[in-house]
């Protein structure tokens, strides 16, 4: 490695150690508020079961989710893995973990877990499926992450996405310029400039992430939900 590269590399390491300490504090802040919107915003329910049932689990099987936050998705996962299988939920903000493990605990679900951890380096090593929603926005580097996500599970494993983005469809287009401004209120570090440049990253990395999960799986399934805003991507990986 050269005194440049190595220069970037730490230069690297210190911004998203930066984005790591931002997206801990704010979700720590926040999870509360993120936890009732999580879980009871209309029609978020239909579209976390869709995004699970896309994910085409069968009794017995793991499924990891990656950035899972206060858990909303664990009883659509564990619905469909049955008591013999097994979620295990990852992120790397303890504000967010608390709830999750109090929505475990609350439910008496012995099979599903909590681990603090990256989901950009998981702390799983194997699993039959890997889900994320809402998260491919946060990844700096969304398509190689998906792309360790298709390693983890290995060939005939699954990998599902659901994410938000500025719709294109005719019915959401005009409501992108609210869309973005929730985009913005919800950046865990905001700077005046990230006001525009914030929902063109979001889409980018959603775009991004979703290219690579196509790029690695056969029998892809994609669809769009909630006027546009909603987009959810999942198949096997090849
Ligand atoms: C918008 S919330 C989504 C939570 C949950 N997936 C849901 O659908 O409600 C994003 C979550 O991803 C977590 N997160 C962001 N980047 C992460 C990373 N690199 N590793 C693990 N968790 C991450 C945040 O801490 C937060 O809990």
């Amino acid at each position: 490695m050269t005194d440049g590269e190595g220069d970037h590399r730490e230069a690297t390491d210190a911004a998203a150690a930066d984005g790591v300490a931002a997206t801990q504090s704010f979700y720590s802040r926040w999870a509360q508020l993120y936890d009732a919107l999580a879980s009871h915003t209309p029609g978020i329910g239909g579209l976390r079961a869709r995004a699970a049932d896309r994910l085409q689990l069968s009794t017995g099987d793991t499924v990891v989710e990656m950035g899972c936050g206060t858990g909303a998705n664990f009883s659509y996962l564990r619905e469909r893995v049955g008591p013999e299988g097994a979620v295990v939920g990852v992120d790397l903000t303890p504000g967010m973990l608390g709830p999750a493990r109090a929505r475990i605990n609350r439910a008496g679900w012995a099979n599903v877990h909590v681990v603090a951890g990256d989901a950009t380096r998981p702390p799983v090593t194997d699993a039959d499926a890997v889900f994320a929603s809402f998260v491919s926005g946060m990844l700096g580097e969304p398509a190689t992450v998906v792309d360790d996500w298709a390693d983890l599970v290995g060939p005939g494993g699954r990998v599902g996405l659901l994410d938000l983005a500025r719709s294109t469809s005719t019915l959401g287009r005009p409501v992108n310029a609210l869309f973005a401004g929730l985009v913005f209120a919800g950046l865990p570090s905001k700077r005046p400039a990230d006001a525009l440049a914030a929902p063109r990253t979001l889409d980018a990395r959603v775009v991004a992430a979703q290219r690579a999960l196509r790029d690695r799986c056969r029998d892809v399934t994609y669809s769009t939900h909630a006027l546009g805003f909603a987009r959810l991507a999942a198949g096997t990986v090849k």
